[in-house]
């Protein structure tokens, strides 16, 4: 099993496709509400547009909604689920079985047999393809787009940016992407629509002022000079680092090999001189994906800031202007997207200025629990844990638990490093199964995974995780 496999399935799922699109069927496209749920999204509006297929396209923040939407459409239309669906075939099964629906999602699942026979459900995992490391939702519909039709080559780069959305360059040496996403990223560079290029990554290295791009960093996240403009000025100066050439801004593009270094040892010690892992420094350094045909100076240039654009969107109430972007909107809609990234960006820096201090973090035998209550906003915990995790501010032996309250619910976001995986843990069964414990839902990756539980059931949730989390640990 493996690529190949894959790409069959791929292939068959095609022609079940072109089917149903031969047959004059409309489609609802159901996307999960993040930055490769966006992608996954608007690679498939691109592939019905250009099929000339009748299409809908709608976010969805949970596997609740896609229910409600699909029993309220029209009979005739076929569900289309873009990044959702996998981990809940069973729910599906009992409550949709009776209507043709598509699952397009890298997700983990527990069973095949969940799946009604005329259904299509394209996974990775079925082929024993790494869902969380070697391909994103967004890269299952490409390659079937691709499949369809060739002109959705054009499409690669919005692939690419959602696997990166989803930190599939984490596991790798050099932050690259590997496995089918590597395939994609191939497409799009041979096609001139992308260029990769080894350097240090931070956002707008060709085009934004070195502290613009320093503060504007987010992947890794770096302790008080993300978000914060002044904080990176008054640490280039102190490197003696020209921000100007007479009147011009300089760019990261342009440093010699020296400045850079220098930079990347001044932080090391900045860091540390605060007590955080110098290591951090480490995730600076690798592959940046630029898209080629973008104009400089948006955030559309950097694949890793194109997919924080789409996240801002997805985690703000803005999933269309995203899903727009991401088909080839530009103009109005572009600065639109700017600002609500200007306005995610604040929030979600001091969100995270607040969790590094480390206030509310209760360490137990095997997780570390971040409870940002109500103080953190529930649309901010996916974001601030998939940043904290890939800075290495955490214990390596101990996954995040973040969660954080709205109404009488709680939202769980789960991450862990590769190392506890390859010692057993799946942080996606974790969540499952202490969500089922407790009257919630959870699912996910092995590395990433979140769940929805009863705010009364919290504590006894958080035993729950720390029980199941050491029994995977001790039996490896
Ligand atoms: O929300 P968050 O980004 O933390 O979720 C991490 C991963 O877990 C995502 O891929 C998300 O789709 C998945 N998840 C899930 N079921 C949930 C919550 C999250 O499959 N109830």
């Amino acid at each position: 099993m493996g690529y190949r496999e894959f790409l069959n399935l791929v292939n068959e799922s095609a022609d079940k496709l072109s089917g149903l699109i031969e047959q004059g069927k409309s489609f609802m496209i159901l996307c999960h509400t993040d930055a490769d749920g966006l992608s996954a999204g608007a690679i498939a509006s691109m592939l019905f547009l250009r099929s000339n297929a009748k299409f809908i396209t709608r976010a969805v923040r949970s596997i609740d909604e896609v229910l409600t939407s699909v029993q309220n459409m029209p009979r005739d239309m076929v569900a289309v689920l873009t990044d959702i669906g996998s981990g809940y075939l069973e729910i599906l099964k009992e409550r949709i079985g009776d209507r043709v629906t598509v699952i397009l999602d890298h997700h983990q699942f527990e069973s095949e047999a969940d799946v009604p026979r005329d259904w299509v459900h394209v996974n990775p995992h079925i082929c024993n393809v790494d869902g969380a490391r070697e391909i994103s939702s967004a890269g299952i519909v490409y390659f079937l787009a691709r499949e369809i039709n060739e002109e959705n080559t054009t499409l690669s780069t919005v692939a690419v940016v959602g696997a990166l959305g989803d930190l599939q360059d984490k596991s790798s040496e050099g932050r690259e992407l590997t496995g089918l996403n590597k395939m994609i990223v191939e497409d799009s560079v041979k096609l001139g629509l992308l260029k990769v290029v080894d350097d240090l990554l931070f956002y707008g290295r060709t085009y934004r002022p070195l502290h613009l791009a320093l503060a504007m960093t987010t992947s890794p996240y770096i302790p008080t000079i993300t978000g914060s403009e002044a904080h990176a000025v008054s640490f280039l100066s102190s490197l003696k680092i020209k921000l100007k050439e007479d009147d011009r801004w300089r760019v990261f593009a342009e440093l010699t090999e020296e400045e850079k270094k220098t930079i990347y040892n001044g932080l090391m010690k900045y860091l540390s001189s605060l007590n955080y892992p110098p290591s951090i420094v480490k995730q600076l350094v690798g592959k940046v994906y630029e898209l080629t045909r973008e104009e400089d100076w948006t955030p559309l240039k950097d694949a890793r800031e194109f997919a924080s654009l789409l996240n801002a969107c997805a985690k703000t109430g803005n999933e269309w202007v995203g899903i727009a972007i991401a088909m080839g909107s530009r103009g109005e809609l572009l600065m639109q997207a700017q600002k609500i990234l200007e306005e995610y960006r604040k929030k979600l820096s001091e969100v995270l200025d607040y969790v590094v201090k480390r206030e509310n973090w209760q360490e137990l035998k095997y997780i570390v629990a971040i409870d940002g209550g109500t103080f953190i906003d529930d649309r901010m915990v996916s974001s601030a844990s998939s940043i904290l995790s890939s800075s290495e501010l955490l214990p390596e032996d101990k996954p995040l638990i973040m969660l954080a309250t709205v109404g009488d619910k709680v939202k769980i976001s789960a991450r862990a490093s590769n190392k506890l995986v390859s010692r057993g843990l799946n942080l996606g069964y974790v969540m499952r199964k202490a969500a089922e414990n407790v009257g919630g839902v959870g699912g996910g990756h092995d590395v990433a995974a979140g769940a929805e539980i009863p705010l009364a059931k919290k504590t006894m949730f958080l035993a729950e995780v720390d029980n199941i989390v050491g029994e995977l640990l001790k039996s490896k």
